[in-house]
């Protein structure tokens, strides 16, 4: 099958090489999760495959293409939820959200009362202010943000962290549906069940990424 991303020896340098030689091609439906202890480069790497970040070595392509040499593919094939929630927290729900989306209000109304605003809840929140949320909430609108304008990849940099069980449980049930749909995940997590629901799972560890199999220890 095709790839969708292919991520080809990437390397990036702060002071050290945090990422020293990074590969990994991943194909439409596959849910990669990936494990690394604190500081091994999880976040560093989503920085660069969303674009947010240059690397200082390596390629990186989707759909057969170079991001980094026509900047427009980013947000034409990424949602990205990076560890930090990046919203705007003096304005409403609905303001956030109209900033992000690119269709029109009609599209919009019917995200709210059928599509990914309604699955996630953000239907009955729409006028609070971003500032009053709990975690989770903003989590889920973070996530929502990432996905409404139907990308193809969708980056996930902790997305469950520090959430409650019910709310891991609402994103997995929102990755899953994802993916069903033909999406194409890459998720960093801390988290074991996530290694269930994986279709991969990898480990960043030394500035390399390696697959784990199903029994392997993830932090022998
Ligand atoms: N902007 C930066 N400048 C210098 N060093 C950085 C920067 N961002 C991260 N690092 C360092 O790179 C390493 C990997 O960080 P990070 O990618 O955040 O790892 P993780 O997400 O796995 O915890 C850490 O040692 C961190 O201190
Ligand atoms: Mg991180």
């Amino acid at each position: 099958m095709d790839n969708v991303i292919e991520i080809k020896h990437i390397g990036k340098k702060y002071k050290e090489w945090v990422l020293k030689d990074i590969s990994l091609s991943c194909s439409k439906g596959e849910w990669a999760a990936i494990y690394g202890s604190n500081g091994s480069g999880k976040t560093t790497l989503l920085e660069i495959l969303s674009g947010s970040r240059k690397p200082d070595g390596g390629e990186l392509v989707y759909f057969g293409r170079d991001p980094f040499k026509n900047r427009r593919l980013f947000s034409e094939y990424v949602g990205y939820v990076p560890q930090e929630d990046p919203l705007i927290k003096d304005v409403s729900v609905n303001d956030n959200i109209r900033l992000w989306f690119s269709g029109s209000k009609k599209e919009l109304r019917e995200l709210y009362t059928g599509g990914i605003l309604k699955l996630m809840g953000l239907d009955s929140i729409k006028n609070k202010r971003v500032s009053t949320l709990s975690g989770g909430m903003k989590r889920r609108l973070s996530i929502a943000l990432a996905l409404i304008n139907n990308p193809p990849i969708l980056l996930l940099d902790e997305p469950v962290t520090a959430l409650d069980i019910k709310y891991k449980a609402d994103v997995r049930k929102i990755l899953k549906g994802y993916i069903k749909s033909g999406g194409t995940v890459i998720m960093t997590t801390h988290d074991l069940r996530d290694r269930e629901l994986a279709t991969r799972v990898l480990l960043l560890k030394d500035g390399v990424l390696s697959d784990l199999d199903k029994e392997e220890e993830i932090y022998g």
